[in-house]
């Protein structure tokens, strides 16, 4: 066990015995750790043992880390645009977002979020938001904030998290607001996936300026192996407290794609389209992001497969 290079894994480790789900771990351990993007010095076992063997043998796996407070990895689905994830991630997101508005004041804005789970149930989250108004570039907001998961249960697959963010504009009159969210992901059958969430924006000098924004996300699982294209269906609507002259509540539908793109499925891209369903205050909205999630291995790792070698050998090397 000592000369294996890299070495086996600590499925006593409860952080990575809960992190990663049993179907990724079904499939290292009948194909082997080099089609996922491992090493190749994890064997598949296909030709040893059946599918129904393998998946016992998971499901002892998955009790070594005894009795802990950790939620289950098979509850991390993907992310989408406006829905927020209820599961606490290690993760780096790049995000973009054009608009077309009909006046021909298009915006495009960056963001960069950097994401940090603590101890088991917690996580952090830090984002950076540029923002170009026609020719104008200017930074525009900081956000900070904090995620609990609140309950998880696997046999019903269900996860519900709530946490805060507190954004600080970086404009002139430095305006700030808190946003409380609640949110939760359903699997529905082996082939779709349901989150949903609930943010409300509270002003700092008039929360009741604030709204309650409502975004659900449908995604399509269609292959078990991580690098693939996943398709996905979001339906927005915001309630602003004070509704104007404009109807109560702004609709919208966002059909999206993810792209698994390391074989890992640790680095990965989506791109949508949102286009307002009732107030056209813009035309469309092209949405995307690209992230990496650290904790699966650092970002060129697991795109390739990785060459069979005895095990064991390093210590000759
Ligand atoms: C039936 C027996 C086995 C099962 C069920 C099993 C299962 C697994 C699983 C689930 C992983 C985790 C991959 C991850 O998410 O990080 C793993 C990793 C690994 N296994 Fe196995 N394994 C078995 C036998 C073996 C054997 C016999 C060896 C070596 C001779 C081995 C070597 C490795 C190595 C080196 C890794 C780390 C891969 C990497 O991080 O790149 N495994 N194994």
């Amino acid at each position: 066990m000592q000369s294996l290079d890299p070495k086996p894994a600590d499925f006593s480790d409860p952080l990575f015995n809960s992190r990663e789900p049993a179907g990724d771990w079904f499939m290292v351990t009948k194909h082997g750790g080099s089609p996922i993007g491992f090493s190749a010095a994890m064997p598949a076992f296909k030709d040893a043992f059946s599918d129904e063997e393998i998946q016992e043998m998971i499901a002892h796996l998955k009790t070594l880390a005894g009795d802990h407070n950790y939620p289950p990895g098979d509850l991390n689905y993907l992310r989408a645009f406006r829905t927020k994830k209820a599961w606490p991630e290690d993760e780096v997101v790049y995000l973009n977002r054009f608009t077309r508005r009909p006046d021909g004041e298009d915006a495009v804005v960056n963001a960069l979020e950097f994401e940090r789970r603590w101890f088991a149930r917690w996580q952090t989250e830090f984002k950076l938001v540029h923002e170009f108004e026609g020719s104008q570039g200017r930074w525009d907001e900081v956000e900070a904030g904090a995620k609990y998961v609140l309950y998880d249960h696997l046999p019903r697959t269900f996860l519900l998290s709530g946490g805060a963010d507190f954004a600080v504009s970086l404009r002139s009159g430095n305006e700030a607001e808190a946003i409380l969210f609640l949110a939760a992901a359903k699997g529905l059958g082996d082939a779709f996936t349901l989150q949903t969430s609930l943010k409300s924006h509270l002003p700092f000098r008039d929360a009741g300026e604030g709204d309650l924004e409502w975004a659900s996300v449908v995604h399509w699982i269609p292959t078990p192996w991580p690098r693939g294209v996943f398709p996905g269906l979001e339906l927005t609507a915001r309630i602003p407290f004070q509704p104007g002259d404009q109807d109560a509540v702004q609709w919208t539908i966002l059909p999206q794609l993810n792209f698994g793109l390391s074989r890992r499925g640790h680095v990965r891209a989506a791109a949508g389209v949102e286009i307002p369903l009732n107030q056209r205050s813009y035309d469309f909205r092209f949405h995307a992001y690209f992230l990496w999630d650290y904790a699966d291995g650092m970002f060129w790792e697991g795109w390739r497969k990785s060459r069979a070698r005895p095990a064991g050998i390093s210590e000759y090397e």
